[in-house]
């Protein structure tokens, strides 16, 4: 790897702290809570969630190998009463209830995590109906593609798969925000159950 390879990868790192601050921002409505953060790795995201909003925060990874460090970061930051973090595949998250969450992240993962729409279907099982969904990641024809050989998403999947899974889209004019030239940040919400009227509702119209 070259220098100026790994001058692109510190960039996307660094993209990190201001993605962690713009999730915060988008989720300080107390309504946004419980908050899952899906492929969530190292669990950093998990506990600056925690410690900036004082809410309740899972994290979700399919590998457990970076737990310990999420744990002792916890304790450190004292949020550990306020995170929890559980191995599991994306795809099956049966030990959460239907409309869980006040808001479900994912940043940096969901090109990672297999079949993006049946994750996205999960996501928007567990998710509260008009809750938060946001996800941060790359999308192809940037450096990050040069540099790792991933297959990532285009805007137009995103959009159609995010329609596919019940979402909407939360902002009008930018449904879709660039952070860098080949990272996104999409803000997409829960919609609500179409109302059913039954013929007894529908007949005391008249
Ligand atoms: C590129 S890392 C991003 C980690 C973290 N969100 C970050 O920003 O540093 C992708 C993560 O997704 C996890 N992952 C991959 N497949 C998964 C799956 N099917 N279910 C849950 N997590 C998965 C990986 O273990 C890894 O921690």
């Amino acid at each position: 790897m070259s220098f100026n390879d790994l001058e692109m990868e510190n960039i996307y790192d660094k993209l990190k702290p201001v993605i962690y601050e713009k999730i915060a921002q988008a989720l300080c409505d107390p309504s946004a809570t419980p908050i899952l953060d899906v492929g969530c790795g190292d669990g950093k995201l998990v506990n600056f969630l925690a410690f900036e909003l004082k809410k309740r925060v899972f994290g979700v990874d399919v590998s457990d190998a970076d737990f310990g460090s999420a744990g002792r970061e916890a304790e450190l930051k004292k949020v550990s009463h306020l995170v929890k973090f559980v191995q599991a595949d994306s795809k099956n998250l049966d030990i959460f209830e239907d409309n869980y969450f006040g808001a479900v992240v994912s940043v940096y993962a969901l090109h990672e995590l297999g079949d993006a729409l049946a994750v996205l279907k999960e996501l928007n099982r567990v998710l509260k109906p008009g809750g938060k969904l946001i996800i941060a990641d790359f999308i192809p024809g940037g450096e990050a593609e040069r540099l790792w050989g991933e297959r990532y998403y285009t805007i137009a999947e995103f959009k159609s798969m995010l329609n596919l899974s019940g979402f909407k889209f939360a902002q009008t004019e930018k449904d879709f925000i660039y952070l860098y030239e080949d990272v996104i940040f999409i803000l997409a919400l829960k919609l609500f159950p179409k109302k059913f009227y039954s013929p007894f509702e529908f007949m005391t119209f008249f």
